[in-house]
């Protein structure tokens, strides 16, 4: 009977080892995370190595999808403070970006969105200004006030393919994404003009994330979502002639 009882208690340990996300370290240069299906269920937990203190950060990562929610969320950084505290998602009835800095929201109209496309985008914030700037292949949104001018701080929670609305989870369905991310670096700086580009273009020798850095990643996967090959999944990317 006790052997039974061990014997079961072996099973139910090792089924629950098996539907645990598995949290590990690894260069993710030339791979995509992949966003199979639409459920909450699946989601991506990147983990920077300090808390944050912050006056400004640059967001960067590419795209590629098929639009099957509502507003897909590309990005989304809670804190203590601010359960959205930097996100990034897609609108799709308005058509535009929408930034959230410290939960308040900017809408960024004119960027493109294409399905089955890879889209390289870029987003950034300073307190020192207040101002949010983002761009979206080659093309620049203007600069627009947003959220109140206090600096990034405390803990955070970095998922990629749903949106936070609470500091840890609170997922949707409407703003679940499909399809694949990659090349994801948060800055604890607004990158130059000329530092966007180079991301654009995705050269090789582009800056990586101080804070976050695809080439460098702690990270969680949850769900039916895989780690792939680029060049398994889509063709050479277009970023370099947009
Ligand atoms: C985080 O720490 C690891 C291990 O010390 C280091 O290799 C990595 O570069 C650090 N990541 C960033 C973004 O600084």
């Amino acid at each position: 009977m006790k052997r039974l009882a061990s014997y079961v208690f072996f099973i139910v340990l090792c089924g629950l080892a098996l539907s645990l996300p598995i949290k590990e370290r690894k260069c993710l240069r030339e791979k995509v995370i992949t966003f199979p299906d639409l459920t909450t269920d699946n989601w991506v937990k990147l983990h920077p190595n300090e808390s944050m203190d912050m006056s400004a950060a640059t967001v960067c990562l590419r795209f590629y999808t098929e639009r099957m929610s509502l507003d897909p969320c590309l990005f989304s950084l809670a804190t203590p403070s601010y359960p959205q505290d930097f996100s990034l998602r897609w609108l799709s009835t308005s058509k535009q970006y929408e930034m959230t800095i410290h939960s308040f929201k900017v809408q960024m109209d004119g960027l493109v969105f294409n399905n089955n496309q890879w889209i390289s985008l870029c987003a950034t914030w300073d307190a020192n200004s207040g101002l949010a700037q983002m761009f979206v292949n080659k093309v620049a949104s203007i600069k627009k006030a947003v959220g109140p001018k206090v600096s990034f701080k405390g803990n955070p929670v970095i998922t990629l393919g749903q949106c936070q609305t609470q500091y840890d989870g609170g997922f949707n369905e409407h703003n679940g994404f499909t399809g694949f991310i990659a090349d994801v670096h948060v800055h604890g700086q607004i990158l130059t003009i000329r530092q966007i580009k180079t991301y654009m273009e995705a050269k090789t020798k582009y800056k990586h994330g101080d804070y976050i850095n695809w080439h460098n990643l702690m990270y969680t996967i949850a769900g039916s979502v895989q780690v792939e090959g680029k060049h398994q999944v889509t063709f050479n990317s277009k970023e370099e002639q947009q």
